[in-house]
């Protein structure tokens, strides 16, 4: 190799060893390689010579063009790894290290009693349904076959508001949830399965009453409805919800101005020991009954056509006796320890009946 290309070959195998990143080393190649680089030079220089110096030069120059090529790919490739590896190290990440506790917030029980009554009922093909807060006196009372001056208003102590403006209607906020039938009813046509769970007010407060508190109504419009149906609903939910396949339950006559036949349903427990499901005493759980033709009617539907029923009961009355709370009043005291010991973790593991 003559004097020239064996320098050439030196000082580019000492500028590789030098490029100590790929930006030093790319300057290396493109002025070895590239288009103006010193090769290339000299390999232009090639056309002008004699055939027989062409062919002496020549070979000697593509070896040389082959050996650095094979040299800079190899020192290019090294670069790189050291570079990833360095990067890999500088980017590490100690996977064992304790991560900072983070503080979990808990399921109120009402939010999670509302959501198991959600699961039970819409594997049975309920759907959920709303009503405000602050209802008229007419989605409340009067269409509910409750007209003004019925004794059966007295029950039920209301907070009334005042009209938003005159002529407009009487407002209260709800006493029960029953509105929403209403406004379930004249909202969209049969066949309707609804639950409605929400706050409801009354103006009584003691240890097992407290001025707000939740129910969940529950509305089955369709043709052929029976009270066949009405039970056999209810004693799956409440076995559902108690998780209690042999559940005692029992459906007692009583008066609702807007079902006809009324009744109450009680479920088996010990008075003595308050343990629910043995004990040949009974607990009232719910109200329930047919809905009453005069009901349908003042909601546009003909009781001859179709027929239903409706059930509505306390949340916090479920509530605790599903989890021996004792007193209604601890819901709403935001006691952080009492919230620790019935919340219920977001990810706890599903309840038998979830997910279906
Ligand atoms: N609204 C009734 C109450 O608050 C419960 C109920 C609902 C009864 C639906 C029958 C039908 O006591």
């Amino acid at each position: 190799m003559s004097d020239d290309l064996e320098t050439l070959r030196e000082q580019t195998v000492q500028a590789l060893a030098a490029a100590t990143d790929m930006r030093e080393w790319d300057a290396v190649r493109v002025g070895t390689l590239g288009k103006s680089g010193r090769l290339t030079a000299l390999l232009k220089e090639l056309g002008r010579m004699t055939p027989d110096a062409r062919r002496q030069r020549g070979g000697a120059l593509n070896r040389l063009r082959d050996e650095l090529s094979r040299l800079i790919e190899a020192r290019g490739q090294e670069l790189e790894t050291a570079a990833l590896n360095a990067r890999l190290a500088a980017e590490r990440v100690d996977v064992t290290l304790p991560c900072a506790p983070q503080a979990e917030g808990l399921l109120h029980p009402i939010t999670r009693t509302i959501e198991e009554m959600t699961a039970i009922f819409g594997a049975m093909g309920f759907q959920l349904a709303e009503g405000p807060d602050i209802e008229s006196d007419w989605h409340n009372f009067s269409a509910l076959n409750t007209p003004a001056h019925h004794p059966a208003r007295t029950d039920q102590d209301t907070f009334y508001l005042p009209a938003v403006a005159e002529g407009q209607p009487e407002r209260v906020l709800r006493t029960q949830t029953s509105g929403v039938q209403i406004r379930t009813m004249l909202g969209k046509e049969p066949p309707i399965r609804i639950i409605a769970p929400g706050r409801t007010y009354r103006a009584d407060h003691d240890a097992t009453h407290s001025p707000m508190f939740h129910q969940c109504e529950g509305l089955v419009i369709e043709k052929g409805i029976t009270l066949g149906h009405l039970k056999g609903c209810l004693s799956d939910f409440l076995r559902a919800f108690f998780q209690m396949p042999d559940l005692p339950v029992r459906f007692r006559a009583s008066y609702f101005p807007f079902t006809e036949p009324s009744m109450e349903i009680d479920i088996g427990w010990s008075r003595k020991t308050g343990q629910i499901g043995t004990g040949g005493d009974w607990l009232e759980v719910l109200g329930a009954g047919m809905v009453h033709p005069r009901v349908l009617a003042n909601c546009g539907l003909d009781a001859r056509e179709w027929q239903g029923f409706a059930f509505g009961m306390g949340i916090e009355r479920l509530t605790m006796l599903r989890h021996g709370i004792p007193d209604l009043r601890s819901f709403y005291e935001s006691d952080v320890r009492w919230l620790r010991h019935y919340g219920t973790s977001p990810l706890s593991p599903a309840l038998l009946h979830e997910g279906l």
